[in-house]
């Protein structure tokens, strides 16, 4: 167990990423808790996570952790379905830090289905892991999940291909429609990216359920209960790092509409 680990309210918030799509939790939590600093890192040079075994995954998660914390961060956002169905509970062990995580939302999901079908779209990794297993057999009595792995989307995001997804898209959401699903969850943080593009697919009364406000409440939540909430409005500064190109991640943020003139970007 790693511990001596600041735990004060001035210092920042980690969140990591297999890439760019844990920026669409990064988003909500910035527009959320404005007065806390951020520490992004976006591993994109070994995306995708959700084409790695259970054990690589780990030990990618065991690394951006221990980088977060050398940093001095004094919780982390696992910014990642994969890695956090795969990774969360060896990481909550491994480190004395609070940990919040995503994985996909079927249970609000299933709260609101009428037709009992709702569609997951998710990575292998997610699909695949135990805890997705898990979740989703709680509900497999009431609800037909038709779920449907999300091959190479993170690739073209990763690349800021975005529109280049339409064809996959349409591939994976149509056995979706098909099975008359009314809600559709994005089970991968890259995939909020894309739903200008679902929208143009999916008929619409189809429900797109996706957790990046939801991930922004917990962490305040958490951060709260541990008394960790930064109150005082001081000089904060956002840190990006990405172990690929500066210039791709930062045309990224710029398309996704995050604006930080404050900001740095360093390479890993
Ligand atoms: N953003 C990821 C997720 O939420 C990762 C996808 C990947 O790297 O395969 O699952």
């Amino acid at each position: 167990m790693q511990k001596n680990i600041k735990h004060i309210a001035k210092a920042p918030i980690g969140i990591f990423d297999s890439g760019l799509g844990g920026l669409s939790i990064c988003k909500e939590i910035m527009k959320l808790l404005p007065n806390e600093s951020i520490i992004y890192l976006a591993d994109s040079l070994n995306a995708p996570y959700g084409e790695k075994t259970k054990d690589e995954i780990i030990q990618l998660s065991i690394k951006n952790t221990e980088l977060l914390l050398s940093l001095n961060c004094k919780a982390i956002v696992v910014a990642c379905n994969t890695a956090t169905t795969n990774s969360i509970a060896t990481l909550r062990k491994q480190f004395d830090v609070p940990f919040i995580g995503i994985e996909p939302a079927i249970k609000p999901a299933a709260l609101q289905t009428k037709t009992r079908k709702i569609g997951v779209l998710a990575t292998e990794g997610t699909l695949k892991s135990e805890l997705f297993l898990s979740t989703s057999e709680q509900f497999r009595d009431r609800i037909e999940l038709i779920e449907v792995k999300g091959e190479n989307l993170v690739r073209f995001i990763e690349i800021g291909d975005i529109k280049k997804t339409k064809p996959l898209l349409k591939k994976y959401l149509s056995p979706m429609v098909e099975a008359g699903v009314d809600s559709i969850v994005l089970g991968c943080t890259h995939y909020p990216f894309l739903i200008p593009l679902i929208k143009e697919i999916i008929p619409e009364n189809i429900l797109i359920i996706d957790s990046g406000e939801a991930v922004a409440k917990q962490t305040e939540v958490i951060l709260r209960a541990e008394n960790l909430l930064n109150k005082e409005v001081t000089q904060k500064k956002n840190v990006f790092y990405t172990n690929n190109d500066v210039h791709v991640f930062k045309s990224f943020l710029k398309y996704i509409n995050i604006r930080d003139d404050n900001a740095l970007y360093k390479k890993f």
